[in-house]
């Protein structure tokens, strides 16, 4: 079962995850999970339950470059844990880590070789890869929080300079959209989800997740089992409600995995959520699973227009390179030949996952 498992979603990620590692998501718009929120609506956190790495948090504007995580579960369940940062700044770095506690300080040194160590943002990426028997193959792109009022040090248009960033990435519609709202906040006034309905009107590629219920008011416990239940901000794909770690827990060094049995019982046992708890519609490891599915059937109806953007980029390398024509300098056209060839191969994977047939793999 595993390994049928296996075959219907490792290739298919790992196809679009080379893409953008080639660089290529500047030509062909590539399928990914965007997390959007408020500041301090819980992304990191939330993040942090599905991968099982440490991020880095604290107040204000912690995320300060999109980061990239690629999550990969290895098949066997005795490995260990991988881990590798990598980014671009005058040339390539990449760093290798020695356990998933160490990923906050990591990104935290990357962040300031890239954004500067004041609290501006930059849209340059950060990726982090992780293997791990213990995660889902999931790629999730974490963006900065939309903040309301600058602070010290910050540019006055911040919040602009947030929300263009955001933008960019919720626009195409080959974007899921993992919209998290915390439970104590009107959902309705969330700047998240009015961003995410500007660019998807119907709900039909967002997905909520509501965060903090232990937070909950009282006396709203019904007003967000009737949200999770659809029955008041809609959104096609629904909603899935989550606890994570909170500042006691993480005081208290409450670990990842017993994070994530605390947060089973407490639905299991909640008066008003149990409800939703049966219906499964709780958790960060369902929610790992919708995500996972739904990752999956967005890559599979953007291959007809994968296919068609990289024949175009192919035909377009062509030209270029017949244009140089002979006795040019050797260093651009053995790079368009190189990239000729990338794109024939991306085809040819392309045209097999389309077929259902199994892809070579170059990992
Ligand atoms: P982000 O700014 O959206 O990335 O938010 P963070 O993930 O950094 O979370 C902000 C604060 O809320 C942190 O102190 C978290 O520990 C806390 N937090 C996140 N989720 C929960 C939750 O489900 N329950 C509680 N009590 N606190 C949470
Ligand atoms: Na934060
Ligand atoms: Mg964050």
């Amino acid at each position: 079962l595993a390994v049928t498992y296996r075959e219907k979603v490792r290739p298919f990620i790992d196809l679009v995850d080379e893409l953008r590692a080639s660089g290529l998501d500047r030509d062909v718009t590539l399928p990914s999970v965007v997390v959007i929120g408020d500041q301090s609506a819980g992304k990191s956190s939330c993040l942090e339950a599905i991968s099982g790495v440490q991020l880095p948090r604290g107040s204000g504007i912690v995320t300060r470059c999109p980061l990239e995580l690629r999550l990969k579960k290895s098949p066997d369940p005795e490995s260990g844990w991988r881990g590798y940062i990598h980014f671009e700044d005058k040339g390539e770095t990449r760093w290798e880590l020695d356990s998933p506690e160490d990923v906050g300080e990591a990104v935290k040194k990357a962040q300031n070789q890239l954004a500067g160590e004041s609290l501006c943002i930059s849209p340059r990426l950060i990726t982090l890869d992780v293997e791990s028997p213990d995660i889902p193959d999931l790629t999730l792109i974490d963006l900065p929080g939309i903040a309301r009022v600058p602070v010290g040090g910050q540019p006055d248009d911040i919040g602009d300079q947030t929300k263009a960033l955001i933008r960019e990435y919720i626009q195409m519609d080959e974007t899921i959209i993992l919209a998290v709202v915390p439970c104590n906040v009107d959902i309705a006034t969330t700047e998240a989800l009015k961003m995410a309905k500007e660019v998807d009107p119907d709900g039909s590629r967002t997905l909520g997740v509501l965060t903090k219920p232990d937070l909950i008011d009282r006396g709203t416990e019904n007003m967000t089992v009737d949200i999770v239940n659809n029955r008041k901000y809609a959104l096609k794909k629904g909603y899935t409600i989550i606890k994570c770690r909170g500042q006691v827990d993480i005081e208290n060094k409450v670990s990842l995995s017993d994070a994530m049995d605390k947060e089973e019982m407490f639905f299991q046992k909640h008066e008003h959520f149990k409800i939703l708890y049966e219906e499964k519609k709780t958790g960060t490891k369902t929610l790992a699973g919708k995500l996972t599915t739904e990752l999956v059937e967005q890559i599979k109806k953007s291959i007809p227009g994968l296919k068609e953007d990289i024949r175009e980029k192919l035909r377009d390398t062509e030209r270029q390179l017949l244009l140089l024509g002979d006795g040019i300098p050797e260093d651009p056209s053995s790079k368009m030949r190189f990239l000729v060839e990338l794109l024939n191969g991306f085809t040819v994977d392309l045209e097999k996952l389309t077929n259902g047939e199994q892809v070579r793999n170059k990992m």
